[in-house]
């Protein structure tokens, strides 16, 4: 089977290196990739947004199925101009993809779906605004309706910076606050049939401590020995599946990666948002943990038999990714700067512990970053202590000037863990 990835960060590193280590995968290509990818991949030039763009190209490599990673081309119909070329594509359609584009439209689907949710007001005006977030009380969360990397939401107790990111949007949501831990939990779907993944939890905060903006995600683990065995059921039953269901309903059937962010709640599990693709950095320990080879669930997903699949296979590990990001992000970060100690981490800590890499590109024999979030440090081990200590090790040897991590990524859940041992 030849693959095309569509993407250029550590999700479409991880996506690439679970395919290239496929045995029914016959050419592996990327567009437009980094540095890492070129590693497993070939890679092309190509506008992502540009779906004519991308059909051209899958058609030129003969592509038996292109895998589209991230949100904007999904949102701006690169899988619909695929798919209307004839070759079969993972992720969903532009309308479909509006679960992710705009989160009114997902609050308006898990109403008629009976998913879940934060109540939650659509505001346009600085009155509507204002009362909502009135009514609420603090913490307040507003979020900017449409797509914004992760970064569109803010969660303050401060009336005046409430107020002032709403105004900065031309429509937000005003919800409730959720408290309660979060788990991402991402199902595969044809639209109709949903394979559930395991959870993962993310750490969207800069800082340590969960202090500082939000970012795309500093870190993710899985599994969570925290959550409850009948957590992945009981999602699949009350979130994934009716919300799947009701797209079908709608004509505008949802098929690609469904991502429900969760939070767990003293009053049971709610939405926070919904995504229509793998997220990042989850994606990274998700399928370092997958056995199945991805390349025929990926393709049983676009072609619509999803159902004449065997149960999905997992290992026992547990997965840790670290996100080494540029100086000064999720501002404007400083890109251009060297990356050193690659070479180690794969001479020293392979296959145990490896390195995705996000914003990088040659620069002759040299790496350098190239976006804010740089690398995803990536370990396996027997339990999620075992897993976090590979991870930083690798971290560790990693030199990249004015470089930021966070250093408590699954500290929690592997003292949790081990304690539940004990
Ligand atoms: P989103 O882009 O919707 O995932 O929001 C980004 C982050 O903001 C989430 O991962 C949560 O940490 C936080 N957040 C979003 N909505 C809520 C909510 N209703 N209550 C508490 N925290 C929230
Ligand atoms: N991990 C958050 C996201 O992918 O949106």
């Amino acid at each position: 089977m030849k693959v095309l990835v569509i993407g250029s960060g550590a999700r479409e590193h991880a996506l690439c290196r679970s395919l290239s280590l496929d045995p029914d995968v016959t050419a592996l290509h990327c567009a437009p990739g980094n540095a890492g990818i070129a590693e497993v991949a070939d890679l092309h030039p190509v506008d992502a947004l540009d779906g004519d763009a991308v059909a051209e190209l899958a058609a030129g490599l003969g592509a038996d199925l292109v895998v589209v990673g991230p949100e904007a081309p999904l949102v701006a119909g690169v899988a619909d101009a695929v798919r209307a070329a004839g070759i079969p594509v993972f992720g969903p359609s532009r309308e479909a993809a509006q679960l992710e584009g705009s989160k009114a439209f997902a609050k308006d689907v898990m109403a008629a779906a009976g998913v879940p949710t934060a109540r939650s007001y659509v505001c346009t005006t600085a009155e509507e605004t204002a009362e909502a977030l009135d009514a609420f009380g603090a913490p307040y969360v507003v979020k900017d309706d449409g797509l914004a990397a992760g970064k569109g939401v803010v969660v303050t107790d401060d009336l005046h910076a409430a107020e002032q990111h709403a105004a900065g949007c031309d429509r937000v949501v005003i919800e409730e606050f959720l408290d309660g831990p979060e788990v991402s939990l991402f199902a595969i779907t044809d639209g109709e049939t949903v394979v559930p993944l395991q959870p993962a939890q993310d750490f969207k905060r800069a800082l340590d401590g969960d202090e500082g903006p939000n970012t795309g995600g500093m870190g993710a683990y899985s599994p969570l020995p925290w959550a409850e065995p009948k957590l992945v059921d009981e999602v699949l039953r009350t979130v994934l599946q009716p919300t799947v269901d009701e797209l079908h309903r709608r004509g505008t059937p949802f098929s690609g990666l469904l991502y429900a962010g969760l939070a767990i709640t003293s009053r049971g599990v709610r939405v926070i948002e919904f995504n229509a693709r793998f997220g990042d950095p989850e994606t990274q320990v998700v399928l370092a943990r997958l056995k199945t080879p991805l390349a025929g669930v990926l393709l049983a997903a676009a072609n619509g038999t999803l159902a004449d699949q065997p149960p999905l296979r997992w290992r026992e590990d547990a997965a840790v990714t670290v996100v080494v990001a540029s100086h000064n992000y999720p501002g404007t970060p400083r890109t251009g700067d060297p990356i050193t100690g690659l070479d180690e981490v794969a001479a020293e800590d392979a296959p145990d512990a490896y390195v995705l890499h996000a914003g990088t590109k040659r620069d002759g024999d040299a790496v350098v970053s190239a976006g804010g979030r740089v690398l995803s440090v990536t370990a396996t081990g027997k339990d999620l202590t075992e897993a976090r200590e590979r991870a930083y090790r690798a971290v560790g040897r990693i030199r990249l000037d004015g470089s930021q991590h966070r250093t408590d990524i699954a500290a929690r859940a592997a003292q949790s863990a081990q304690t539940a041992t004990a």
